[in-house]
């Protein structure tokens, strides 16, 4: 049994989590900052960065103590080191090198959008590779090939917005508070999805490639009018913006679904799987799911706990990387991009 320590602090959540074998979650402490963030509207980078270092010592101490372990059983320490804010990343990479460098254990570097790809295999009875796997969040929309956890290939991602940015923007034109995934969902429940036709940009027959800002301008004009930013949100119903928003989610969704199901087609997997903030997405959820239903795929959408941003997905890519030998020195660097 290999035991491993995760650390993420890549945007505005302080993590870690202590993960067997790469799947078997011992632990998963997450403080969250959007207390901090919510009245600004966003994330403020030096607000995160203050946070992670006044929080990562009692996070860490927390996931070590529930899951019952010492530094001894801990066989190597895994960090978050690209991409997201610099300063955020800077906090647990230097932590993770210091506890690593304390206690005497290899140290691995950990790509955070390869560990929301794993996601959907933590506390799984069995592996769900090889997968079409869509990875959408506040900062990216992703499609990968993962054959198995040692080899996952890029297939596709937004060449603007992210899927997660783009709800984001649609709730702050709507009025709604940050952050605004989870309000658009809740708030589309109410709505008329069928309202408004919102455009879906394919960029082309076959491209696994995504762009979402064009359809936040589109929800902007209708809100607004025409060309205008702003000054039209008072004469709109509450049944109204319930209908914007399931008409944007509708239209999210759709672009969503049916290019990870051409991804699966074109790799050849009856596989899919779902990860990031924005698969925590109800509407998403369904219509992936009877998706791959009519065409007999196997959908597993990552537990909602590991949907958000979480440690354990970090310790599990370190898991692999550590088994692969592919260990990082104290020279281990904060890539933002
Ligand atoms: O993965 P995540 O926690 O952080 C990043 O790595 O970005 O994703 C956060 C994003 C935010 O944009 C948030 O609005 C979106 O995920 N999100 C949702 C939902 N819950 C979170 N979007 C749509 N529906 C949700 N239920
Ligand atoms: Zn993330």
């Amino acid at each position: 049994m290999t035991r491993i320590l995760g650390i993420e602090t890549s945007c505005d959540e302080t993590a870690a989590a202590v993960v067997d074998d790469g799947v078997h979650v011992r632990s998963n402490v997450v403080a969250s900052q959007f207390d901090l963030h919510a009245k600004y509207g966003g994330v403020v980078p030096e607000i995160a960065s203050r946070a992670h270092i006044e929080r990562l010592d009692a996070v860490v101490r927390e996931a070590l103590s529930a899951a019952g372990c010492g530094r001894d059983e801990v066989e190597a320490i895994a960090v978050t080191c690209a991409p997201g804010l610099v300063g955020s990343l800077l906090i647990g990479v230097t932590g993770a090198k210091t506890l690593a460098w304390a206690w005497g254990k290899p140290l691995v570097g950990v790509h955070h959008i390869e560990a929301h790809a794993l996601s959907p295999a933590l506390g799984a009875e069995s592996p769900p590779w090889p997968a079409a796997a869509l990875i959408a969040s506040g900062g990216h929309t992703s499609l990968y090939h993962v054959r198995d956890p040692d080899h996952i290939e890029l297939l596709g991602a937004t060449t603007d917005d992210a899927a997660g940015e783009a709800f984001d923007k649609v709730a702050t034109i709507l009025g709604l508070p940050y952050p605004g995934g989870p309000q658009i969902d809740r708030l589309a429940r109410q709505g008329d999805p069928k309202r408004y036709d919102f455009p879906r940009t394919w960029l082309g027959r076959d491209s696994l490639d995504f762009s979402f800002s064009g359809i936040k301008t589109a929800v902007m004009y209708e809100v607004h009018g025409h060309g205008r930013t702003s000054g039209g949100l008072e004469r709109l119903s509450p049944q109204d913006l319930a209908d914007l928003a399931a008409s944007f989610q509708e239209a999210v969704v759709e672009v969503l679904v049916r290019k990870t199901l051409l991804a699966a087609e074109r790799i050849g997997v009856r596989s899919v799987v779902t990860g990031g903030g924005v698969a925590a997405n109800s509407r998403l959820r369904q219509a992936m799911q009877e998706a791959c239903q009519s065409k007999g795929y196997a959908f597993r959408p990552a537990p909602m706990p590991y949907c958000i941003d979480n440690a354990a997905m970090i310790a599990a890519v370190g898991y692999y990387k550590l088994r692969r030998g592919e260990l990082a020195g104290l020279d281990l660097d904060a890539r933002p991009h």
